[in-house]
């Protein structure tokens, strides 16, 4: 039997082909037609106006903050449940992380707590530069009330939509809800590149600067003159062309991932003990990761007995993403709130979601899981 992944690669539309042609012309460095078209068709489907394509997704949050004008000494808000590249690029601009607890019914930034930390701020006279608000597991953020706060306080909001292209909020896609979004294309993700990502605005003058300082900031003259340090932050041509066959799948692939959502829902709802990361109403998620959180009291197995169960099957599975808080390298950074993460963490277990999964796949996973319960 094969092993069944997490999250893996699906190359199933023109992908090959378009990086064939890509290959036979020549034209396999970080600059070339596909880059430009998938940054175009990137801003087609989402609804922005402008876009650059870059090497991953931390590059693209890394030129976020920079476009801000983030550097040494400021504070920056970002959700605490999340990955550590959300909060790394703080670090890399010399700031100062400051994380804000999930709300649990939706595991994203709690609005509540972001009022409270804000109106904190204020009084003591030091407000935040920067929000880097995550959309968890392809779930948006409860944006009406987190721009509400931030706007009052005159703080832009930075998207961190690596996981949730193809997610909706109240209709608009995710990573429009910020003064700049971040996808990821990075293996694991809905689509990928191998690895990659993109920044997306409607303001022109943060992609220009972003395109400018991804190319190692080269100075327009005929020799190699830098005014500012700049990285070498873009996405191959080849890269592009891969992103592109995957782009046009999208909708698909959010329609897979769904389903597979639903059918773990559907086969594993009636135990007790076990509880379905809560779709908010204000939209639709797009399901990167069907996500589950084990009560031992009830179901009668922890979650990494449950965890070690599949992996016994050749069956990967990963508890969900360690908070900030707890993390090493971020403990003496401040946290609002924090049980919330806290308790995900220790219950969360994210399931097999490919989209290539078939349906004995689906029962190989929730038989094992279904092994376990001993109410
Ligand atoms: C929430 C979140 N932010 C940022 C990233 C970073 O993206 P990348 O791996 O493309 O650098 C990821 C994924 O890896 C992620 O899940």
């Amino acid at each position: 039997m094969k092993r069944i992944y997490l999250s893996p690669p699906h190359l199933d539309g023109r992908e090959r082909e378009l990086l064939l042609q890509a290959y036979d012309s020549n034209w396999i460095t970080t600059l070339g037609p596909h880059v430009d078209a998938f940054e175009e068709e990137m801003c087609r489907k989402i609804g922005m106006k402008h876009a650059v394509a870059l090497g991953s997704g931390t590059a693209a949050l890394h030129l976020a903050l920079l476009m801000l004008g983030i550097g040494r000494g400021d504070l920056v808000l970002c959700s605490d449940l999340t990955f550590a590249a959300s909060a790394n690029v703080i670090r890399y601009c010399g700031a100062e992380p400051v994380f804000i607890d999930s709300d649990r019914s939706t595991w994203n930034m709690d609005s509540g707590l972001l009022e409270e930390e804000l109106d904190a701020c204020a009084k003591k006279g030091k407000l935040p530069r920067v929000a880097i608000v995550v959309d968890i597991y392809g779930q948006c953020a409860d944006y009406d009330p987190i721009v509400k706060t931030c706007a009052k306080y005159g703080i832009p909001i930075v998207e961190d939509a690596a996981e949730a292209l193809g997610a909706t909020y109240r209709g608009t896609y995710a990573g429009r809800f910020g003064a700049m979004g971040i996808f990821s294309f990075n293996g694991n993700k809905i689509i990928t590149t191998s690895g990659g990502g993109m920044l997306v605005s409607d303001n022109v003058k943060y992609i220009e600067q972003a395109r400018f300082l991804s190319t190692q900031a080269r100075d327009p003259a005929p020799h190699y003159q830098h005014s500012h340090i700049g990285y070498n932050y873009r996405l191959s041509n080849l890269l592009a062309a891969i992103g592109r066959g995957q782009l046009a799948r999208l909708d698909e692939k959010v329609a897979k991932k769904r389903s597979i959502n639903e059918y773990y829902r559907n086969s594993l709802g009636d135990l007790s003990g076990i509880e379905f990361m809560p779709e908010a109403p204000y939209g639709t998620s797009n399901c990167w990761l069907t996500v589950i959180l084990i009560a031992p009291e009830k179901f009668g197995s922890d979650r990494e007995t449950v965890r070690l169960a599949l992996e016994a099957e050749d069956i990967e599975s990963r508890p969900i993403w360690k908070p900030m808080h707890l993390q090493p390298v971020f403990k003496d950074c401040r946290i609002r709130g924090g049980s919330v993460s806290e308790n995900l963490f220790e219950r969360g277990l994210c399931l097999p979601s490919g989209t290539q999964m078939t349906e004995g796949d689906l029962e190989r996973v929730t038989k094992v899981i279904r092994d376990c319960y001993k109410p």
